[in-house]
């Protein structure tokens, strides 16, 4: 360095094109393990965290797990859900106007930004606790929006939330106006308890990067939202079930599977960038779906659809360890949930909004702008050659 003055010759190289292995962040939130398949959630192994607390629990340990004082007990998060799915279904009629939107998850899009970063006073939520009133609205409001676009999509009018129930109890009711089984408020508790966090995936890098910036808690979910719903990260489990509908027969599978990957296609469910081994989280949602549906002929065509993936992937591509990614089950999860494949984005955010907002208490903590360097490869001045 020559004073302030970086020198070209000076200039780090890129370490990698996708930031592989960079440690952006110190947190207590969660960690992947990618050679040995584990992930740890606030403290627990994902498996067990899923057997000690519903969704609200979750968030009230994730919470903790930031540093939030005082932390809120997942009663109070619970009480506090319940205020804030009716403060938001407040402002649905306008959403649902505006018709802006082509897929569910753009709808959730528009729908939190219309949240305020710092919510004043107003009647719906006033009682809703001030140092948790911003994150626990983007929660309430993303099951309300969801539900009510998903009904919308079908021609079917919102349904009123009710603050006394469960979070994942009154989304499933309010998505259909039915009460739910309570097999199946199981299985979406443990579905949104599992991917609540997932160490700096892309969303949560971004909502670390917009909390940095002291741009405030909504428009850092927003981000998260916008870098989640691509078919690389949160987008693909509607694909899954493409895949699945377009292979269709048993006889079909391993044809259909080769096709597609001598052609280059990437198969939507598999890969990921840290785990080297199958995602813990599909193991979860694997045998949350077998006990949901008894096993049903769906599940077993994943199941054999996965194998065959897995197989024809390690013999095309020798030198990569492809396993199956939680996306994949997800998709099967959610389909038997009755969530239509355009809103399973939606619903993982939904989940994902307990995560990135604890990522935005750990980073105000922090207080430094992130603001990494980027190498000059274009054009010098006329007269001046790159060093
Ligand atoms: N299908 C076919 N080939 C694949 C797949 C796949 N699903 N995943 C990786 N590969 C191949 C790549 O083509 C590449 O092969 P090549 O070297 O011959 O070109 C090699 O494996 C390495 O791939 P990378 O892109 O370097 O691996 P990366 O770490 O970037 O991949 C990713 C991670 C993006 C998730 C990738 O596996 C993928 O595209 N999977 C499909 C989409 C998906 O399931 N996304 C959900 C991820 S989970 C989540 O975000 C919650």
């Amino acid at each position: 360095m020559s004073g302030n003055v970086t020198l070209k010759s000076e200039m780090p190289a890129v370490t990698a094109s996708g930031l592989d292995n960079v440690v952006a962040a110190e947190t207590a939130l969660s960690h992947v393990d990618g050679e040995a398949g584990r992930l740890i959630v606030a403290g627990y192994d994902v498996e067990e965290l899923v057997k000690a607390h519903d969704f609200e629990g979750a968030v009230a340990a994730l919470w903790a797990a930031a540093g939030l004082e005082p932390a809120p007990s997942a009663a109070e998060i619970r009480n506090a859900l319940g205020r804030a799915r009716e403060a938001a279904f407040g402002y649905i009629p306008a959403l649902l106007s505006s018709k802006r939107h082509e897929t569910v998850t753009e709808g959730l899009r528009t729908g939190l930004s219309m949240l305020a970063d710092e919510p004043g006073e107003d009647a719906a939520d006033r009682d809703i606790p001030a140092h948790i009133r911003a994150p626990v609205s983007a929660l309430g409001a993303a099951a309300v929006i969801t539900a009510a676009l998903v009904r919308a999509e079908a021609g079917k009018s919102p349904v009123a939330p009710d603050r006394h129930a469960g979070h994942a109890e009154d989304f499933i009711r309010i998505l259909r106006d039915e009460a739910p089984a309570a097999a199946e408020v199981e299985a979406l508790n443990a579905y949104m308890v599992t991917v609540a966090d997932h160490g700096m995936n892309a969303s949560t890098f971004t909502a670390r990067v917009i909390a940095s910036t002291k741009a405030g808690t909504i428009s850092a979910v927003v981000g998260a939202l916008c870098a989640l719903k691509g078919p690389l990260h949160g987008g693909a489990p509607g694909p899954v079930l493409d895949m699945l509908d377009e292979i269709g027969t048993r006889e079909n599978i391993e044809p259909w599977l080769e096709r597609k990957i001598a052609g280059g296609a990437r198969l939507m469910g598999f890969g990921h960038r840290v785990y080297r081994v199958r995602d813990p989280r599909a193991d979860v949602f694997n045998k949350a779906v077998t006990i949901l549906t008894n096993g049903n002929e769906r599940v077993r065509f994943a199941r054999e659809v996965e194998l065959a993936a897995l197989k024809a992937l390690r013999a095309a591509k020798p030198g990569h360890r492809i396993d199956t990614n939680m996306e994949y089950y997800t998709a099967v999860l959610l389909e038997a949930l009755g969530i239509p494949r355009d809103a399973v984005t939606s619903v993982f955010a939904m989940a994902r909004i307990a995560g990135w907002t604890a990522h935005v208490m750990e980073q105000e903590r922090v207080g430094r702008l992130i603001r990494p360097q980027s190498r000059y490869v274009g054009h010098w001045p006329e007269g001046e050659a790159a060093a």
